[in-house]
């Protein structure tokens, strides 16, 4: 499957404008994060739920860098992976134009409790959210083979519908108050968006990019499957446990999620100690750190469904499930492609790019240093519920996410030089 998604990768690429206008989103709004982190640090652990810039700062998070890289990483590598162009570049640019700006006004909206903005912002998010569910189902479409990692984006795609409709929804009752039960569909939204979207879609990509970044086979199809199966249904039943406030359906979700998230986690295991490429970098620290993450936020999610959690639980698990894992695995996902797409737009026209070529590779240590040492700090200063340890975070976050995004604005300026160097039309 490696073999087969490398040989006809560069055909299918997409003009590098398009996943690296999303990328660059996503970078930039990640340096947005911890620097609205950092300013409203006060507000932060005490969080449970309501518009205001906590709101914001969550969705700076998830749609501004985590679905704003996932739609990025879709549009570049699920074409090459189904070996199905998607249709018309336009669409993607236009998904870009409605989304980008949607979000933005969202999440103004949201930091400043301006309902207006908030439903303006949400249509458009929304609708730029609906062009690339139905973009990804259309590719993925009749895809035969691959049969784990296409179940992964089903379950993911319309997952992500579900939150996105219930995030209007929330929107809509935030604003007109139509006595709907907040909690019940804030916690819905949670569950749909963090562990249905964003989490399916995480691990899923899993099964192609980790291996081919290590150098190793897949791992086994049958193992995939049944860490699908496991995910969905733990999310369902979660959602029952939600909704009729059964807690003991949550804990049983939880369980299954474990189940879930440990074949997924063995098979990540058996890639990695039997890959061939022995120095993984900085971009895999990351990763790992974030795969430890992942079974930590659900550990600590049933310490909470047990009535255990203390005073700032839900902040502290909302930050594991939210920075630890899914930010921490993104992190390291986007230095690797990164310079590996740079590479490949690169060496297009002339000879071929290296990534250390492109720009200073020692921007990524920065980066993941910064990112680190910021999910470590603000989630002390959860526990010990200290703003100024969590500033402190968010300071040393702030740094770590100016490396990155120096890197991806580099490595855009060069391929938008080579780009106009070869007179082929805009980038
Ligand atoms: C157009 C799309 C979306 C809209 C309009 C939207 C709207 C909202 C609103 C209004 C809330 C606040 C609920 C409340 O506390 O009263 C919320 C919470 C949240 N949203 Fe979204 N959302 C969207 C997409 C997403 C996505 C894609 C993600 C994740 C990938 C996400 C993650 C979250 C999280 C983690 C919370 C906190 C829930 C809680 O307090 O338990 N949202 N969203």
């Amino acid at each position: 499957m490696i073999g087969r998604f490398l040989s006809g990768a560069k055909n299918r690429l997409l003009p590098p404008s398009v996943p690296f206008r999303f990328f660059t989103a996503a970078a930039l709004f990640y340096v947005l994060f911890w620097a609205v982190l950092f300013w409203k640090a006060g507000e932060v652990a005490g969080y449970r739920l309501g518009s205001g810039p906590v709101l914001a700062l969550i969705h700076l998070a998830t749609l501004g860098v985590l679905t704003m890289t996932v739609i990025g990483a879709s549009l570049q590598l699920l074409s090459v992976a189904t070996r199905k162009a998607f249709r018309g570049v336009w669409i993607c640019r236009l998904l870009s134009w409605v989304y980008i700006p949607g979000f933005i006004v969202l999440a103004y909206g949201m930091f400043a409790n301006w309902y207006p903005a908030m439903l303006i912002g949400a249509g458009f998010a929304g609708l730029g959210l609906l062009i690339f569910f139905f973009l990804i189902i259309d590719n993925i479409r009749g895809v035969r083979g691959m049969a784990a990692i296409m179940a992964h984006c089903w379950a993911s795609m319309l997952f992500l519908f579900a939150a996105v409709a219930i995030g209007i929804l929330l929107v809509v009752n935030l604003d007109y108050g139509l006595d709907l039960d907040q909690i019940s569909l804030a916690s819905s939204h949670f569950i749909l968006a963090i562990f249905g979207f964003m989490s399916l879609i995480a691990m899923g990509f899993s099964y192609i990019l980790v291996p081919m970044f290590a150098i190793a086979p897949a791992p086994s199809e049958k193992n995939g499957r049944l860490s699908i199966a496991c995910n969905v249904v733990a999310i369902i039943i979660a959602l029952a446990g939600i909704n009729s406030h059964q807690d003991w359906l949550l804990m049983v979700a939880d369980i299954l999620g474990m189940v879930g998230v440990g074949f997924y986690l063995y098979g990540m295991i058996t890639v990695y100690k039997t890959r061939m490429r022995k120095r993984l970098g900085t971009p895999f620290v990351l990763i790992r750190v974030s795969w430890v993450m992942l079974p930590l936020a659900l550990i600590w999610g049933a310490v909470g469904i047990g009535g255990y959690w203390p005073q700032n639980g839900y902040a502290l698990f909302a930050l594991l499930a939210i920075i630890g894992w899914l930010l921490t695995f993104l992190n390291g996902v986007l230095q690797r492609i990164i310079p590996f797409l740079g590479s490949m737009h690169g060496s297009n026209r002339g000879g071929p790019l290296l990534a250390s070529s492109m720009a200073d590779m020692r921007l990524f240590d920065l980066n993941a240093v910064g990112h680190l040492a910021g999910l470590v700090f603000v989630a002390l200063g959860i526990i010990i519920d200290n703003d100024t340890v969590i500033r402190l975070g968010a300071g040393l976050g702030f740094i770590g996410g100016l490396g990155l995004f120096s890197y991806v604005v580099i490595v855009v300026g060069l391929l938008s030089r080579k780009q106009r160097e070869s007179a082929s039309g805009p980038l």
